[in-house]
């Protein structure tokens, strides 16, 4: 008898874990005799196209994948079922809805649940999925941490760890000059990973988006760390971060299908604005995509397989249209719908905050 069919993909933008997510999908899934994973490649678009991009997953295909940075199944943020774009003739884009033809082809495939890796974007798509019927299940991903209804997304901790490595870094050349170095890290909209390697690498000031900046202020800390401490000084700016009533530093892109607006970039802005208030030779450093590269850290390999075990589970009870969360010390699920009401921002009331307060770190406020 064939078996029943799990489409698995990954969408969004990349980040480490997403292997580690489809190895478990692909090992927990082969202790069900009826049961077998095909993977869409880049998304939805795999299934998409004409002939198809799917491939059948099993255990040689995922062996060892777990400790690999990206995705084997690639991944896209342009575009979607929903907003398909078509070329015209003149060269411009249309986008057209493809929702029907994705359930066609769902149901020629022989799927009988979907497993939709992704951030904000993917769960929003995955929720109208469902509202039409399709058998889905969300796992979150994303550095930024800025999904709500979960206590952490897999890939955020390992971009942590690299920003923080950027810091120490920055700390012996900055010492050595006598200099202000600003680091600019990712994260949207979410001061998560600024305010994280601020606290652990010691920076003295941390720039977030939910906390709007004084520059007076900002460049007042500077000078006062370089005049009375030890001579430099490290600011960490997230890529959302703002003065007070400035705006975020962002651009439109011109990919067909890319519907976010790309930010970086602000820390040169910051040097602009402080540069006749301090009195220290200045550098500019983002930090960009390299957060997103390389292998995950062993606590996102833990939480992404908890996720991939999570959600094959869901499946089985057929628990469609809801997205593993883990909260701690369980992992367990919400309904999509409640997970992309909210997005989480760093509150400033939280521990993180108290805490970088606690130790001398500046927030620009
Ligand atoms: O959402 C993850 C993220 O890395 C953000 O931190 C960043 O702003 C964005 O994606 C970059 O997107 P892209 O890879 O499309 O440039």
């Amino acid at each position: 008898m064939a078996k029943k069919r799990i489409l698995v993909m990954t969408g969004g933008g990349d980040c480490p874990g997403l292997n580690a997510v489809i190895r478990a999908i692909v090992r927990r899934t082969e202790q069900e005799d009826d049961w077998e994973v095909i993977g869409s490649i880049e998304a939805f678009n795999g299934l998409l196209r004409d002939p198809m991009e799917v491939v059948l997953l099993d255990s040689k295909t995922v062996s060892g994948i777990h400790i690999r940075g990206g995705t084997i199944l690639k991944t896209t943020n342009k575009g979607g079922p929903f907003h398909w774009p078509v070329k015209n003739e003149d060269g411009t884009f249309s986008y057209v809805d493809r929702c029907d033809d994705l359930i066609n082809r769902l149901e020629k495939l022989g799927i009988n649940a979907v497993i939709s890796i992704g951030g904000e974007g993917s769960m929003d798509i995955a929720q109208r999925l469902f509202e039409k019927g399709i058998p889905i299940i969300g796992v979150p991903k994303t550095i930024d941490n800025d999904l709500s209804s979960t206590d952490l997304t897999f890939g955020y901790q390992t971009s942590v760890q690299i920003a923080t490595e950027a810091v120490d870094r920055l700390i012996t050349t900055a010492a050595s000059h006598n200099r202000l170095m600003i680091l600019e890290v990712m994260g949207r909209d979410a001061g998560w990973i600024g305010l994280s390697a601020a606290i652990a690498g010691g920076a003295h000031v941390a720039l977030i988006p939910e906390i709007p900046y004084d520059i007076d202020k900002v460049a007042a800390e500077i000078n006062d760390r370089v005049e009375n401490g030890r001579g430099f000084a490290i600011v960490v700016i997230s890529e959302g971060a703002k003065s007070i009533g400035g705006n975020t530093f962002s651009r439109d892109s011109d990919q067909p299908g890319y519907q976010n607006k790309i930010l970086g970039g602000v820390g040169h802005r910051l040097l602009e604005e402080i540069k006749d208030k301090i009195d220290v030779e200045a550098r500019v450093m983002i930090l960009g995509h390299l957060q997103r590269g390389g292998s995950p850290i062993a606590y996102d390999r833990v939480l992404a397989t908890q996720f991939g075990v999570k959600s094959v589970e869901l499946v089985l009870e057929g628990k469609f249209g809801h997205m593993v969360s883990y909260r701690h010390p369980n992992v367990v699920s919400v309904p999509i719908a409640n997970a992309i009401e909210e997005y989480n921002y760093v509150k400033l009331d939280s521990a993180l905050v108290h805490t970088a307060r606690g130790v001398g770190i500046s927030l620009g406020d």
